[in-house]
């Protein structure tokens, strides 16, 4: 069964805010997918998550190096980018199959043999912005999180679950803004197509 939540920032430190907030629940081996078109804020969602790790290294596009790696928070985070990529084979180039061997190390699930030379200590939470243009990715992963603009400064945030994993950690996200209403980050769990059109929270009448 997979969860769905939805929500609206109207600033980019809004959702920034969400960012760190889940920064708070990730584990090592949670594979997380970031989509939605280039400037919706999949790289500022991602720096947001880095500051909720206490990672102080700063947090810059992978487009470029594929793949970044800090080490300086408390867990490891793996840093990815697959929008110059376009075949899924060239996923081997950037390790994404070592990280999917940790994650099944972290898990428990039987590492086969050789599947990476990593060891399990560099496990950590991993990052992919553009994930979802490959199939292979996105049976992989835990939760994706989609980005869509909707005005200058107002983005419709869809974070959905792909195993059980993903589901608690929106479940963990969703008690932690019900906790925290001075941020303004409401969560629903109706599709975004339905909740597009209600009145937010707070709005007035005038
Ligand atoms: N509500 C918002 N959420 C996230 N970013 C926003 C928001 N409003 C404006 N922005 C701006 O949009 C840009 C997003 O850039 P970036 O995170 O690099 O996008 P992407 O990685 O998806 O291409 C930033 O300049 C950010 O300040
Ligand atoms: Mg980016």
């Amino acid at each position: 069964m997979t969860a769905t939540l939805h929500t609206q920032t109207q600033s980019a430190a809004q959702t920034a805010e969400l960012g760190y907030d889940l920064g708070q629940y990730v584990q090592s081996g949670d594979i997380i997918i970031l989509s939605g078109d280039l400037g919706a804020g999949k790289t500022q969602f991602a720096a947001a998550l880095a500051q909720g790790l206490d990672i102080d290294e700063s947090i810059t596009s992978p487009t470029f190096a594929l793949m970044k790696r800090y080490l300086s928070g408390r867990i490891p985070l793996y840093h990815l980018d697959l929008y110059r990529l376009d075949r899924p084979e060239q996923l081997d180039d950037l390790d994404f199959w070592d990280l999917v061997a940790l994650r099944a190390a972290v898990v428990g699930t039987q590492i086969t043999e050789g599947a990476t030379d990593m060891s399990p200590d560099a496990a950590g939470v991993v990052l992919i912005e553009w994930g979802d243009i490959f199939e292979q990715v996105t049976q992989h992963a835990d939760l994706s999180i989609t980005l869509r603009i909707s005005g200058r400064s107002e983005r419709n945030i869809t974070l959905q679950s792909l195993s059980q994993r993903g589901a608690q950690l929106l479940a963990d996200l969703q008690q932690k803004l019900q906790e925290e209403p001075e941020t303004g980050l409401l969560m629903d769990a109706l599709p975004p197509e339905l909740s597009q059109g209600l009145p937010q929270e707070g709005e007035t009448d005038q």
